[in-house]
C-alpha cells in the first residue's frame, strides 16, 4: 500500500514536471532578449548551425528548420524582440501590460499558459513579426540562397503603372512563419487548434496591408510612367490592427465531430473568420497580484485621471482608487538655433501631476 502510493505520488510528480519543462522548451519568445541572444550575429554555418542545435526552447523541428537555413537565427530572435516591443506598446496602458521575465527563462509568464485573448494576441503578434522580420531580411539580401525581392507579382494589363524595383517578399515571410511557428501546434488539440487559427492571422494581418508604393519615370516630371513595389506595413499598424482585433476577440469552443474544429461559443455571436482571434478560456483576474501566474497586479501603475477607458483610473485601478503626486519636472524649451551651429534652449520647470492606482 505504501509502496503505491509513493509510486502515484512520483508518477504525478513527474506529470508536473514534464509539463513545466515543455512549457519553458517552447519558450522561444527568450530569443528576443539580448542577454540570450544577440540580435547582431555573425557566425559562421557551422557555428550557425551549432547554436540552433542548443537552443532548448526550440522543438526538434524548430532545431531542424534553424540548422537548415544559415543565418536565420537572428533573423527569428528579430522577430521575437519585436513583438515583445509591439506588444508592450499596444498594452501598455491595460491591466495585463505585457510584463516579461527574462530572469525567469519563461518570457511572458505563467499567465501566457491560460488560452486567453491575450495568449491570442501574442501569438498572432508573433507569427506577424516573425513574417515580417523574414520579409525585411529577403529584401537586405540577409538570405540570399533563400529569397531576395518578390519577382513574381502578376501585371495587370490595363494600368498605367509597371511592377519594378525590389518588392518585399512577404509570401516568403510567411512561408517561413508557417513552417518555424506552426509546426509547434498539434491540430488534434483545442490549444493547437487556437494557436494555428491565431498565427495565421496574425499573418494576414501583415499581407493585408501591404502597400504599393511607385517612383515616377520619364522626362522631367512628366511622371508618364510609373514603377511600382510592394512595401511591407509598418509593424506598429500590424499590431495596431491586432489589437483591434484582440477586442473584438471571439471565444470558441473545441468540437469533435467529424473533424475536430473551434466554434463560436454561443450561436448569437459573430462566426471568427480568418482575420479574427480566437481564445478558449476567460482571462485571469489581472487586478491583483497572483505570484502562481507571474500577475503583478495593477497597483503602482500610472493611469490617465480624464479617460472613461480602460486606461483610466477608474478602470486600470480596478475600482480601488487612486493617488495624485504632484511632480517637479525640468524640460528643454524656448530651443532656438544660433548661427553656426547650436541649439540652446532653456530650462523650463513646471509641476505635473501623476495619478498611481492604489
Ligand atoms: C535560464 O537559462 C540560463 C541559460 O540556459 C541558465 O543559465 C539560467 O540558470 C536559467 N535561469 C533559471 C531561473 O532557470
Ligand atoms: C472578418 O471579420 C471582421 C470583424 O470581426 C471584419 O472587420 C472583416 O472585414 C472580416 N474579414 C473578412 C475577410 O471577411
Ligand atoms: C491565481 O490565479 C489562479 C488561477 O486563476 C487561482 O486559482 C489562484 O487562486 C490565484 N492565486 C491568488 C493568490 O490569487
Ligand atoms: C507593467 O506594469 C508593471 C507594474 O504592474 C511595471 O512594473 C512595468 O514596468 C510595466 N511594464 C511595461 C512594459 O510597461
Amino acid at each position: 500500500m505504501r509502496r503505491h502510493n509513493v509510486g502515484v505520488t512520483a508518477l504525478a510528480a513527474t506529470i508536473v514536471w514534464m509539463t513545466m519543462w515543455q512549457i519553458t522548451v517552447a519558450d522561444w519568445w527568450q530569443l528576443g532578449f539580448p542577454t540570450t541572444m544577440p540580435t547582431t550575429l555573425n557566425l559562421t554555418p557551422t557555428a550557425h548551425k551549432e547554436q540552433c542545435m542548443k537552443m532548448e526552447f526550440f522543438v526538434d523541428k524548430q532545431k531542424e528548420l534553424c540548422a537548415k537555413y544559415d543565418r536565420i537565427l537572428p533573423i527569428i530572435a528579430n522577430g521575437a524582440k519585436l513583438a515583445i516591443e509591439e506588444c508592450q506598446n499596444q498594452f501598455s496602458y491595460s491591466r495585463w501590460n505585457c510584463t516579461t521575465f527574462p530572469e525567469k527563462n519563461n518570457t511572458f509568464g505563467n499567465v501566457a499558459t491560460i488560452k486567453s485573448r491575450e495568449a491570442a494576441y501574442l501569438n498572432a503578434i508573433s507569427a506577424a513579426s516573425v513574417a515580417y522580420s523574414v520579409a525585411r531580411a529577403c529584401t537586405k539580401g540577409e538570405l540570399s540562397e533563400w529569397c531576395s525581392c518578390d519577382n513574381k507579382i502578376r501585371q495587370r494589363k490595363t494600368t498605367k503603372w509597371k511592377w519594378g524595383g525590389c518588392s518585399d517578399d512577404i509570401r516568403y515571410g510567411e512561408k517561413f512563419s508557417r513552417e518555424f511557428l506552426d509546426v509547434r501546434e498539434d491540430q488534434n488539440t483545442a490549444l493547437g487548434l487556437m494557436n494555428l487559427h491565431n498565427n495565421e492571422a496574425g499573418r494576414r494581418a501583415v499581407r493585408s496591408r501591404m502597400q504599393r508604393t511607385c517612383k515616377c519615370h520619364g522626362v522631367s516630371g512628366s511622371c508618364s510612367t510609373q514603377i511600382c513595389w510592394r512595401r511591407l506595413p509598418t509593424l506598429r499598424k500590424v499590431s495596431e490592427g491586432l489589437h483591434k482585433r484582440y477586442e473584438g476577440a471571439s471565444h470558441v469552443k473545441y468540437v469533435e465531430r467529424r473533424r475536430k474544429k473551434l466554434k463560436v461559443i454561443s450561436p448569437d455571436f459573430k462566426k471568427p473568420n480568418r482575420t479574427d482571434l480566437v481564445y478558449l478560456e476567460d482571462s485571469p483576474d489581472y487586478c491583483e497580484k497572483n505570484d502562481t501566474l507571474n500577475i503583478l497586479g495593477t497597483r503602482g501603475r500610472l493611469c490617465n485621471v480624464t479617460s472613461q477607458g480602460i486606461d483610466g483610473c477608474p478602470l486600470l485601478c480596478c475600482g480601488r482608487g487612486y493617488q495624485t503626486r504632484v511632480k517637479d519636472v525640468e524640460e528643454k524649451c524656448n530651443c532656438h538655433f544660433v548661427w553656426c551651429c547650436n541649439v540652446v534652449c532653456n530650462t523650463c520647470r513646471s509641476r505635473r501631476e501623476e495619478h498611481v492606482c492604489n
